[in-house]
């Protein structure tokens, strides 16, 4: 949130990498403030000048993830997922009193397994203390759907597994800006599941030769 712009500053923890980019484009084209985050500030920076010059803007800026995350309303963790647990070491600070969206699915793209109990989200969480709302999202959104046809709304749903739901409303905004469906999905113990899917559709990719297999659910009527 900006004097100017009222929706929330976004900080992108990792955004510099191949889902936090994804993201981070069609938020900002959606005109959410986003800030990129690194453990490099001159790469934040490089990323943020690529995606400013992408989408034709200049607001798009680069810090190193702890000054990304003190600068945010609400900050979104898209580190490799073997870095997960060193990532969000020492940041407990910065996200004190934010929502931290954790896309993490700890998949191995060449040895896709699920993931055993408990969820990233639910490790970040207990990692983080009560002071962060740690909301588990977007795990299953492929940064190659993100990147094609920017133009187009994302024709894809998300599930989101939050302790409050009251927390998952906040992040069904950011996917719905995106065109997504959101569905609160349970509690952070939950999350683990979606985490497995990642699975799914990573080996569905590998068997049927595409890059962008996602979930959609049917059966709800959520008006
Ligand atoms: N790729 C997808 O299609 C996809 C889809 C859904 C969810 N996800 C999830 O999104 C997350 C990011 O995926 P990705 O494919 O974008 O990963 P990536 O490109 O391999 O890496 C993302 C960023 O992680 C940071 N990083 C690497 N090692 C680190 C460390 N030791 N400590 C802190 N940060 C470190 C790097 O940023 P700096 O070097 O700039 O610090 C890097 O640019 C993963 O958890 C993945 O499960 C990915």
């Amino acid at each position: 949130m900006t004097a100017e712009n009222p929706l929330p500053t976004i900080a992108i923890l990792g955004g510099t990498g191949k889902e936090g980019p994804g993201l981070a484009l069609r938020w900002a084209k959606f005109g959410y403030p986003i800030i990129i985050g690194s453990r490099q500030l001159e790469k934040a920076q490089a990323t943020a000048d690529k995606l400013n010059n992408e989408l034709g803007i200049d607001s798009i800026r680069g810090f190193e993830n702890r000054t990304a995350a003190r600068n945010a309303d609400l900050c979104v963790l898209t580190v490799v997922h073997s870095a997960h647990e060193q990532a969000i070491d020492g940041l407990k600070e910065d996200l004190s009193g934010k929502i931290l969206v954790d896309a993490t699915a700890r998949v191995d793209f060449r040895d896709p397994r699920p993931p055993a109990p408990p969820s990233a989200a639910r490790l970040a969480q207990n990692k983080l203390g009560d002071q962060v709302r740690v909301v588990a999202a977007f795990q299953n959104v492929p940064a190659a759907a993100l990147r094609k046809n920017l133009d187009q709304p994302l024709d894809e749903d998300v599930l989101i597994c939050a302790d409050d739901p009251a927390d998952a409303v906040e992040v069904s905004k950011l996917a719905e800006s995106l065109g997504m469906n959101a569905y609160y999905a349970g509690n952070l113990d939950n999350a683990v599941v979606v985490e497995g899917l990642t699975s799914i559709l990573i080996s569905m990719n590998k068997h049927y030769g595409s890059r962008s297999a996602t979930i959609q659910v049917t059966g709800i009527n959520k008006d």
